[in-house]
Parts: C-alpha cells; sequence; structure tokens
C-alpha cells in the first residue's frame, strides 16, 4: 500500500492492522512520534492525518491507503518554524520532552480549526494529552503566542 509521509510517498508493505506508530518508527525510522500508553488516552503519539489530529496507535495502516501523514518531523523545517514550534521554543515549553511532540502536533491541529483560542478551549483540547511534567500554563502560552503570530502572520 502506499501512504504519503511528510510529503514523501512511501510503500508500506506490513499487516494491515499494524498500528501508524510502529509504522512511523519501525518501518520508516521516524522517531519523533512517541510512544506512551498504546491505548489511545495519552496522546504522545499524535500525528495528522489528512489535516486532522489523530492518535497513532491506535489507527491501522489498513485503513490509512492513500492518506496524507505528517509528523512531527514534517510540520516545519529548521529554517520555516511552524508558528507553533516556534512558539514553543520561545516559550521553553518543553521539560522531560517525551510527550511534547504529541503536543505540538495537537496543539497544530487545534490552531487549524480555532485561529483565536480561549484558555478553555485550550484547556479542553490539550488536557487530553498529558504531560506528567505539568508543562500545561506554558503549553497554554505558547497557543497564544502561536495564534498571534498565525493571525498576524
Ligand atoms: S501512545 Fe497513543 S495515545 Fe498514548
Ligand atoms: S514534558 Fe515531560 S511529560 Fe510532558
Amino acid at each position: 500500500m502506499q501512504i504519503t509521509v511528510n510529503g514523501e510517498a512511501r510503500d508500506i508493505d506490513v499487516e494491515p492492522d499494524m498500528p501508524l506508530l510502529w509504522v512511523l518508527r519501525d518501518e520508516l525510522g521516524l522517531t519523533g512520534t512517541k510512544y506512551g500508553c498504546g491505548i489511545a488516552q495519552c496522546g504522545a503519539c499524535t500525528v495528522h492525518v489528512d489535516g486532522m489530529a489523530v492518535r497513532s496507535c491506535q489507527t491501522a495502516i489498513g485503513d490509512l491507503e492513500g492518506a496524507s501523514i505528517t509528523t512531527i518531523e514534517g510540520l516545519g523545517t529548521p529554517e520555516a518554524l511552524h508558528a507553533v514550534q516556534a512558539a514553543w521554543i520561545e516559550h521553553q515549553v518543553a521539560q522531560c520532552g517525551y510527550c511534547q511532540s504529541g503536543q505540538i502536533m495537537q496543539a497544530a491541529d487545534l490552531l487549524a480549526r480555532i485561529p483565536e483560542p480561549t484558555d478553555e478551549d485550550i484547556d479542553a483540547v490539550m488536557s487530553g494529552n498529558l504531560c506528567r511534567c505539568g508543562t500545561y500554563p506554558r503549553i497554554r502560552a505558547a497557543i497564544h503566542a502561536a495564534a498571534t503570530t498565525m493571525r498576524e502572520g
């Protein structure tokens, strides 16, 4: 089967029930996406499928024929960071970092849907991405900063 990953067509030859997370990490070597719980509860494995945030640990590759996947490696580039990535650096969001690629992918999805989110909008979405280090206040600040950048350019 074929999928597009970070803009590049990739041929995948695995069992159809293999989770997308395994394909990304083990077949394609894209280890920026993390394994946390494996049961769609923590958000560490969040990537975008056709522009929507999904939990790749519970998304079977067999359901993704022709889909376009974006991982943290493809969200921006070192020369042209996504506004969320730039805000994350500006606000020094990460602590241990383990949950953070999932947080960033979830935040980018949030801002694509809600360009000017309130604190409540942010908390409602981001509280579903678990952070054992408790970085939520900085996540909130960085999302507001990224929203301003994306609105004002
Ligand atoms: S590893 Fe996928 S939600 Fe936790
Ligand atoms: S930064 Fe450590 S779990 Fe979120």
